[in-house]
C-alpha cells in the first residue's frame, strides 16, 4: 500500500490489517501508551473545500503520533492561483512525509499521487470518501463484533460515501443495499466493482432496501459543491430519509450511522439521529484512530 486514493485500491486484507491497527492505537491513545510512530515526519494537509473533522482529526492525529501536521488551503497555495498538480506535487515531495487531500475531482488526487514521491491520502473527493468508511467499518466492528455477513443499507445520494460504503463494505464481506432516487445512483466505478456480488442490491425503494439491516447509513442530500441544486434535491430526495418506518423495517438492533455534518429533518429525522447520536460521535471519533493507522501504515 503506497496511497490511500480510494477504496478500490485495498484489498479485504489490507482493511482489516489497517482497522486492527486503529484498534491498537485507540487502546493505547485512551491508556496513555505513547506510540509516536511518525516522530520527526511531516503531513501536508491542502484543503479546496470545507472540513470539521477531517482537519481536526488528521492534524490532531499527526501531534499524537509525534509528527506535524500543516493546513494548506488551496485558495492561499499558488494551485489556486493555476499552479498544476503536477508541480505542486512534486514540489510538495521535496519536504513533505505524506500529502492529505480533501478537493472535488477524483483524478486530482490520483494525479498528486502519479507526480509526487510521498504517500497521498484522499481527504474527500466528489466519488470518493475512504477515510470515513474505514472509520465507518471500525465503528460497526465495535459494536457488533464483526464485519462478514452483516448488512449495511444506505439511502440517500449516490454520491462519495456511497461509492467507498459499497466497495469497502463488499470487500469485507458485508451485504450492501443501496437505495437512491432516480439519476443519483452510484458511480460506474462501484457499480462496476458490485456488479460481481450476489450481496448488492440498487433500489428505489428506501423500506425495502432497509429490510433486515444491521447498519443503516445517510448522507445529506446535497453535497459539498452542489449548493446550488439544494432546491432541486429536496424534492428528488423526498422519502430517502432515515426515520421510524426505516428504523422498524431494519433489524430490531440496528445501528445508525452518518459520516456528518448531518441536516435533520432532511436525510435523518432528529429522533433517530439523536437515539444513535452514540455510535454516530464514536463514529467521529474513530476518524482519529483509523486515520492514524492509515498514516502509520504510509509513512511510518
Ligand atoms: N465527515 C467528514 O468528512 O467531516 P468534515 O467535512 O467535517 O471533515
Ligand atoms: N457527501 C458529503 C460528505 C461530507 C463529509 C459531501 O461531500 O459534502
Amino acid at each position: 500500500m503506497k496511497h490511500l486514493l480510494k477504496m478500490l485500491d485495498l484489498d479485504g486484507k489490507e482493511i482489516i490489517e489497517i482497522l486492527n491497527l486503529a484498534d491498537q492505537l485507540k487502546y493505547e491513545q485512551k491508556h496513555g501508551i505513547p506510540h509516536k510512530h511518525l516522530a520527526g515526519k511531516t503531513l501536508g494537509m491542502i484543503f479546496e473545500k470545507a472540513s470539521t473533522r477531517t482537519r481536526v482529526s488528521f492534524e490532531t492525529g499527526m501531534y499524537q503520533l509525534g509528527g506535524y501536521a500543516l493546513f494548506l488551503s488551496s485558495q492561499e497555495l499558488q494551485m489556486g492561483r493555476g499552479e498544476p498538480i503536477e508541480d505542486t506535487a512534486r514540489v510538495l515531495s521535496r519536504y513533505l512525509n505524506g500529502i492529505m487531500i480533501r478537493t472535488f475531482k477524483q483524478e486530482d488526487v490520483e494525479s498528486l499521487a502519479k507526480y509526487g514521491s510521498i504517500p497521498v491520502i484522499n481527504g474527500l473527493t466528489d466519488t470518493s470518501h475512504p477515510c470515513q468508511v474505514l472509520a465507518d467499518l471500525m465503528t460497526v466492528r465495535e459494536y457488533k463484533n464483526k464485519l462478514e455477513g452483516l448488512k449495511l443499507c444506505f439511502i440517500g445520494d449516490g454520491h462519495n460515501m456511497a461509492n467507498s460504503l459499497i466497495v469497502g463494505c463488499l470487500k469485507v464481506g458485508m451485504k450492501v443495499s443501496v437505495a437512491t432516487p432516480e439519476g443519483y445512483e452510484p458511480a460506474k466505478s462501484a457499480l462496476d466493482f458490485a456488479k460481481d456480488f450476489e450481496d448488492f442490491e440498487l433500489l428505489r425503494e428506501p423500506l425495502k432496501a432497509a429490510e433486515n439491516a444491521d447498519v443503516l447509513v445517510t448522507d445529506v442530500w446535497s453535497s459539498m459543491g452542489q449548493e446550488e441544486e439544494a432546491d432541486k434535491r429536496k424534492k428528488d430526495f423526498a422519502g430517502f430519509q432515515i426515520n421510524e418506518q426505516t428504523i422498524n423495517a431494519a433489524k430490531s438492533d440496528v445501528m445508525v450511522l452518518h459520516c456528518l455534518p448531518a441536516h435533520k429533518g432532511e436525510e435523518i429525522t432528529y429522533e433517530v439521529f439523536e437515539n444513535h447520536a452514540k455510535a454516530i460521535f464514536d463514529e467521529s471519533e474513530n476518524r482519529l484512530h483509523a486515520q492514524k493507522a492509515v498514516m502509520v501504515k504510509l509513512m511510518g
